[in-house]
């Protein structure tokens, strides 16, 4: 072996900062949040614009598309719409279609969006993570304003830095980190959403209070009917706290990119992306990660690590809010006899880049990183789950 004679060595500052607006009817022409952010950079230059919409927020909002025609309308002479709206199907179904991206492609390369122009896209998790790919590698990057809505996206996904499709059939195989230009969270979309995807942005505002915020948890707590309810305010503060918090994590936490292995905010992720994956996504993912919790924090009290009085006291919420904790799915073999389950530790420590980071708690806001899980523990938490709590029929 040789090595290198010289090298030149130079560090890159990548100085970004992420802005998350908070707002309601944001294609009202008086509000000016978008047209802030599309701002054109010059002085009579008009920002070019290629609007995409899930198309399952359009029950909810039947009169999305003339509002963004007349809200671009209103202000021509600054930002430019380049085509009306476009339609991309919502949920899963979107980032398993990889014909979307090149769709999405064709219309930027058609309509000659640069890196000065933006993509805008409005709708749930899914939809972000597919538009926001496409923008992020055309071109090396085409700006992007995200409207997250659904209470997941918003809380959660929505103002993170990750985009990504679906292949090999495993989740969010393909993908970039990007930082999107800005995201706006608007409450007013969130009126349309059906209950179980209501209660989906409450499984992930609890997985990060677990590992970070205990008052947050107890907040959480006091609230639980207000919630059961889907009582706008309370569920409005809700997601405020969690993506404040996500965006904490994501700008202090040095590791933007996830270079390291660590992976706190996937805490219950490895459970539930198995669960997703084996149910065909008809598990939606706020019920898996719920799933995941209830698997990772039995397994936390058999361990040793967090009290079975803590882990009861979760469970009890999650189960107040309407969360599943148990899935058949979780106790499926294969042919030759092995747990299925098991398999997403495997797949989760690839998706990390080789060794295994789980996060666990061993207190209420107290995460905490082990390298290996016991595979017998893992199945006797799956086993008294199954014994203690309805199951979810998938
Ligand atoms: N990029 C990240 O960091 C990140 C983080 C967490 C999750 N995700 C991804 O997000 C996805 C889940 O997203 P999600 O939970 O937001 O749901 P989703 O995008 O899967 O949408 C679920 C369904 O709700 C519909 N919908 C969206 N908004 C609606 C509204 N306002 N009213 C009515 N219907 C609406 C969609 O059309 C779809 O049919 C998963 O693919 C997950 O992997 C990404
Ligand atoms: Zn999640």
């Amino acid at each position: 072996m040789t090595s290198p004679q010289s090298y030149i060595r130079k560090n890159i500052r990548l100085e970004c900062s992420h802005t998350v607006f908070f707002t309601r009817d944001s294609f009202s022409t008086k509000n000016d949040t978008l047209s802030e952010i599309l701002q054109p950079k010059r002085e009579g230059n008009r920002t070019k614009t290629l609007v995409f919409v899930d198309e399952g927020i359009m029950d909810g909002n039947p009169n999305l598309l003339e509002h963004i025609s007349s809200y671009f309308r209103s202000r021509e002479d600054r930002i430019n719409l380049v085509c009306p709206p476009k339609f991309i199907k919502g949920g899963e179904p979107a980032k398993n279609d990889w014909g979307l991206v090149e769709y999405i492609w064709e219309l930027l390369n058609k309509h000659g969006m640069c890196r000065h122009s933006y993509v805008v896209v409005i709708g749930g998790g899914a939809s972000l993570d597919l538009v926001g790919f496409a923008a992020s590698t055309a071109h090396r990057g085409v700006r992007l304003v995200r409207f997250p809505t659904t209470t997941l996206s918003q809380g959660d996904g929505g103002v993170g830095v990750k985009n990504g499709v679906n292949y090999f059939g495993k989740k969010n195989w393909v993908g970039t980190f990007a930082v999107p230009d800005a995201v706006v969270n608007d409450f007013s979309f969130l009126q349309g959403l059906p209950k179980t995807q209501k209660r989906a942005g409450y499984v992930e505002a609890i997985k990060v209070a677990l590992i970070r915020d205990r008052s947050f948890f107890e907040f959480i707590e006091e609230n639980t009917e207000q919630l059961s309810l889907f009582e706008d305010k309370t569920l409005e503060q809700i997601i405020r706290k969690s993506a404040a918090l996500h965006l904490d994590h994501i700008a202090s936490s040095g590791d933007p990119f996830e270079k390291g292995s660590a992976r706190p905010l996937d805490f219950g992720h490895w459970v539930a992306h198995k669960l997703e994956q084996l149910s065909d996504f008809k598990i939606c993912h706020g019920d898996a990660v719920a799933i995941g919790l209830a698997v990772d924090l039995t397994y936390a009290s058999k361990v040793g690590l967090v009290k079975p009085k803590t882990t009861q006291r979760i469970l009890t919420l999650l189960t107040k809010l309407g969360f599943p904790l148990y899935s058949n799915l979780l106790h499926e073999v294969t042919e030759d006899g092995k747990q299925v389950i098991l398999e997403g530790l495997e797949e989760f420590r690839e998706h990390l880049g080789g060794e295994l980071t789980i996060t666990l708690i061993q207190g209420i806001g107290e995460g905490i990183e082990v390298h290996a899980m016991d595979r017998e523990a893992i199945l006797n938490s799956v086993n008294d789950l199954q014994t203690l709590h309805p199951s979810l029929t998938n």
